[in-house]
C-alpha cells in the first residue's frame, strides 16, 4: 500500500498574521532570526524537550505576548505536537524537530532569549549514556550566551542527583544566580511530572538568573566544539 508523503516539521514564517497592537513593549532586543519565525519582536521562551507539550501549549495560550519555540529531538514526540498546536491554532508557538543542544549552541543568536524551561531532562542513568546529558558545560555556555541579561532558566527534574549536577554546572560557569524568590512558571503538571509524582518521588526544581559574566573569555563562537552534551 502506498505510504502518505513523510512531513517534515519545518519553521515557516507563511500564515504568520501580524503582531496586535499590544502596546507592550517587547523585553528582548529585536533580532532578525525571531522576527522572520514570529512575525514580530515579542519576548522569545524556549522550552527544551517539551514531550508531550503540556507545558508549552498551556504557556503559549495563556501568554499570546510571548513567543514560544520548542526544541523536541525525538521525530514522533514533535508531529504529535506540531498536530495539537495546529489545532489549537496558536500564532505564537513553533515546534522544532531539532538536538537543542545543537540549536541552542549554533543557531539563536546571542542575548535573544527571555527565558529557557527544561522539564524532566532524560537522566541517561547509564555510564556510557552519560555523555547525551544536556547540561554540560558547553551547554551551560551556550544557554548563557544567548540568554539576555535579566533572562531566566528555569529547572525541574524529579532525579535528586541530575539536580545537584545541574546546580553545581549552572553555579559553576559564573553565568547565572539561583533565584529563590522565584519558581517556574508551571501551572499545571508535566507528564513526566506526573509519572514520578504517582510513583511517590518528589520534585526538584530551580530558578536561575543570567548575571553579567565575562563570557567572552570562554565562548568560543561557532559552537562548543563537541562539549554540547
Ligand atoms: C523525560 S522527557 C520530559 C518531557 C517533558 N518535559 C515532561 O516533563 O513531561 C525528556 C524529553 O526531552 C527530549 N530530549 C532529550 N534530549 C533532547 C535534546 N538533546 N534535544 C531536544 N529534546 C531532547 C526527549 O525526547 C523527551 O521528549
Amino acid at each position: 500500500m502506498p505510504q502518505p508523503p513523510r512531513r517534515e516539521p519545518v519553521i515557516r514564517d507563511a500564515d504568520v498574521p501580524p503582531p496586535p497592537d499590544t502596546g507592550v513593549a517587547p523585553t528582548v532586543a529585536p533580532a532578525g532570526l525571531w522576527r522572520f519565525i514570529f512575525g514580530n519582536d515579542n519576548p522569545v521562551e524556549i522550552e527544551i524537550g517539551p514531550g508531550t507539550g503540556t507545558f508549552v501549549l498551556a504557556n503559549a495560550a495563556v501568554r499570546p505576548q510571548t513567543n514560544f519555540l520548542a526544541l523536541e529531538n525525538s521525530r514522533s514526540r514533535t508531529l504529535h505536537l506540531q498536530q495539537l498546536a495546529a489545532e489549537r491554532a496558536l500564532p505564537n508557538l513553533r515546534i522544532l524537530l531539532a538536538d537543542a543542544a545543537c540549536v541552542v549552541g549554533r543557531l539563536i543568536p546571542p542575548e535573544s532569549v527571555a527565558a529557557y524551561h527544561v522539564y524532566f531532562p532524560d537522566p541517561w542513568w547509564k555510564r556510557r549514556h552519560h555523555r547525551r546529558r544536556l547540561f554540560g558545560s558547553g551547554f551551560v555556555l551556550a544557554l548563557a550566551r544567548t540568554l539576555a541579561p535579566g533572562g531566566f532558566l528555569h529547572v525541574a527534574t524529579d532525579v535528586e542527583d541530575a539536580f545537584a549536577r545541574i546546580v553545581q554546572s549552572l553555579q559553576e560557569s559564573g553565568c547565572f544566580r539561583r533565584d529563590p524568590s522565584r519558581r517556574p512558571p508551571r501551572n499545571t503538571q508535566t507528564s513526566f511530572e506526573r509519572k514520578a509524582l504517582l510513583r511517590g518521588v518528589s520534585v526538584r526544581e530551580a530558578t536561575f538568573l543570567r548575571i553579567a559574566a565575562p563570557l567572552d573569555a570562554v565562548w568560543e563562537p561557532g559552537g562548543a566544539g563537541g562539549s554540547l552534551q
